[in-house]
């Protein structure tokens, strides 16, 4: 783990290059060189997790409708990765770093890599990924609709981290020591989040910054704030009252080298970016 500096935290895998949230695009992200990966999860109608941002199908997959409408069994006959697999080059530097890496089931030939750029990934598979890596990397995982399901996302979610191992006894003194860290723009998600998982960082995600949290202090447990940098572009005073506070400061979606420099000199403790190879050359740490 790098511990000088913020966190490289690759937003839905390395998804500029490559499909979101694809097992291929987290490889390449691992790859990169990433602190962490980010991921959405939502739950299909028979009660899986898989790391999906949108509420619909269409414009991540040929499928169409609700995720939530699905199974999964339905949801692996899709293809996820068509609409952006049309880059040979990353394909091949794909298959070049898969061969030399270590797998507990090593992705040997050609077809099943470009196979983990299209199928859907389920949170259970990114766990295997994720534990099996050489490199120790963090997770940060955001629940979607967590309305909707009344609890039940975050209760899956936290159920498949322990089944991994993954939720500490006690929390970790420093938040980049932890294996996990968990995140939702909804402070009750935060709430139901801290309460199944206390020792688990929870950053409450600002899309806009609401009057009661302009003072930096944050609801439920939460000791991250998340906004986007378009969020702080409008308030950058926010940053240090963040930090006032005695929290600390995610920020997303970070791709631009002007947005980098910004959130730098705010003194960002994690980065999220589609692309973590740009941001690491960036912080000349590659
Ligand atoms: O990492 C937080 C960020 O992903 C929140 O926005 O819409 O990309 O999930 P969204
Ligand atoms: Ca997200």
């Amino acid at each position: 783990m790098h511990s000088d500096g913020p966190l490289v935290v690759a937003h839905r895998g390395s998804s500029f290059l490559l499909a979101e949230h694809t097992l291929a695009a987290y490889e390449k992200a691992l790859t990169e060189g990433a602190d962490g990966l980010e991921c959405d999860v939502r739950l299909t109608r028979d009660g899986h997790l898989v790391c999906v941002h949108d509420r619909r199908l269409e414009r991540v997959s040929n499928g169409r409708g609700a995720v939530s409408d699905r199974s999964l069994d339905d949801l692996h006959s899709l293809d996820f990765g068509g609409w952006k697999v049309d880059l040979p080059e990353s394909a091949d530097d794909l298959i070049a770093a898969a061969r030399d890496r270590d797998y507990r089931q090593p992705i040997v030939d050609d077809d099943k890599i470009r196979d983990a750029q299209r199928r859907v990934l389920t949170f259970d598979r990114l766990l295997e990924l994720f534990v099996d890596s050489s490199r120790r990397v963090q997770l940060y995982v955001e629940t979607k609709h967590p309305t909707r399901w009344g609890g039940l996302v975050e209760q899956r979610l936290v159920a498949s981290l322990r089944r991994f191992g993954l939720v500490p006894d006690r929390a970790t003194p420093e938040v980049a020591s932890s294996p996990v860290v968990v995140m939702s723009f909804s402070p009750m998600a935060v709430r139901r989040l801290r309460e199944l998982a206390p020792s688990l960082p929870a950053v409450l995600l600002f899309d806009g910054l609401p009057r009661l949290y302009r003072e930096g202090t944050l609801p439920f447990g939460a000791t991250i704030a998340g906004p986007g940098v378009h969020v702080l572009r409008s308030r950058p005073r926010f940053a240090e009252r963040i930090h006032a506070a005695g929290n600390q400061l995610y920020v997303w979606t970070v791709d631009e080298p002007e947005d980098m420099e910004f959130v730098m000199d705010l003194g960002a403790n994690m980065i999220a970016t589609n692309r973590p190879a740009r941001l690491l050359s960036h912080l000349e740490r590659v």
